[in-house]
């Protein structure tokens, strides 16, 4: 019997919906060729479903996750909704409550795309970051104290535990062995000023290297300079691991090398659990509806998550397809200009991948 895996869609809000059919066709495309089954179930969680009804997440909805084997997510963001509401409610909440403590964000040029840094190319700009993605500044730790007066306090604290770092640690040193580049992971922090938080990482990451990773080179950067060498000698990285916060930041960096946020995806990991994968790039609120918006990002976010399922083949054969239509010409950019000036469209460009895939 075929194998057969269930999955939650999420398609939110804004061109999310738009960009996450597309995802659908073509990982449903690549099921189809490599012989296993795809049991979709789609949830309306947004911000239209939120103004209708005044509900972020219905009760039932982190159980109903929990039934699946991986979540697809188009985008969260709605113009009408106070920002932090969605994304909290909704978004962080996943993360947190399916425990998907890491955030992985393979940073990858490919042909036939452009990247604003000059002189570099695909042979440069390919390498992965492991953004911690429990804990740290994002655990909604901390308050205020006199609110609203001249003497007011905030405070927002950064979290770590030794257990956090250390499971983080591991997926990373994993990664940086899996991929089997330069055997190499940096670990992002700010040792000189965030004198305990980092340290703690600095010492976790050199005892663990040391005890089981012998075979793989550790390098240390603080965030700054890493945001320089991204940009200056992108080729110097394999793996970057770093706290939720400055991996929050320096993925948005990443997105733009590698072409932008039409083209970036990301997979929110449990590896013991459910795992959600996503477009990083926004909602998008002012393209929606058009079928102009690049699902490029979705299509690759569904690559991982088929590589996260098992399906090897059926994932390497997507990023094919998505490189095969990169490569074609057909688009002189990843822009919504770019799409509309070569006469294409969310939907068409959907239907291509789609079709490539089965023959790739
Ligand atoms: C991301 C986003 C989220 C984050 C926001 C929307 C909460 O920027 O996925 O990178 O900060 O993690
Ligand atoms: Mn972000």
């Amino acid at each position: 019997m075929a194998k057969k895996y269930a999955i939650a869609l999420i398609p939110g809000d804004g061109t999310g919906p738009e960009v996450l059919r597309e995802g659908a066709k073509v990982i449903q495309a690549a099921a189809q060729r490599f012989g296993f089954k795809l049991d979709i179930t789609e949830y309306d969680w947004g911000g239209d479903r939120y103004l209708r009804t005044g509900e972020v997440l219905p009760e039932s909805a982190i159980d109903e996750l929990r039934m699946h084997e991986a979540i697809f997510l188009g985008a969260i963001g709605h113009p009408d909704v106070k920002p932090g509401i969605l994304e909290k409610g909704i978004l962080l909440r996943v993360r947190f409550e399916l425990d998907q403590y890491i955030n992985l964000r393979p940073v990858k040029l490919y042909p036939g795309v452009d990247t604003p840094i000059k002189d570099k190319g695909p042979e440069h700009i390919d390498f992965v970051v492991v953004r911690e993605n429990s804990s740290g500044l994002y655990t909604g730790v901390g308050g205020f104290v006199q609110k609203g007066t001249p003497h007011e306090i905030a405070v927002q604290q950064m979290i770590y535990t030794r257990h956090q770092v250390d499971r983080c640690l591991r997926y990373a040193f994993q990664c940086a062995r899996k991929r089997n580049k330069t055997n190499t992971l940096t670990l992002c922090g700010k040792t000189n000023v965030l004198t305990y938080v980092y340290d703690l990482w600095e010492r976790a990451f050199h005892e663990m290297g040391t005890k089981d990773f012998p075979d793989i080179k550790r390098e240390y950067a603080h965030v700054d300079a890493t945001t320089m060498w991204m940009v200056k000698n992108p080729e110097w990285f394999d793996v970057i691991v770093t706290g939720n916060m400055f991996g929050d930041i320096i993925t948005d960096l990443g997105a733009m090398i590698q072409g932008g946020m039409g083209i970036a995806a990301g997979g929110n990991l449990n590896p013991e659990g459910v795992s959600m994968f996503e477009p990083i790039g926004g909602s998008a609120p002012k393209y929606t509806g058009q079928n102009v918006i690049n699902p490029l990002a979705c299509i690759f976010a569904g690559q991982m998550l088929l590589d996260h399922l098992g399906e090897a083949e059926a994932a390497a054969c997507v990023e094919r397809a998505g490189v095969t239509f990169l490569q074609s010409g057909k688009l002189k950019g990843l822009a919504v200009s770019d799409i509309q000036a070569a006469g294409l469209s969310t939907t068409k460009i959907g239907d291509l991948i789609a079709d490539y895939v089965t023959k790739v």
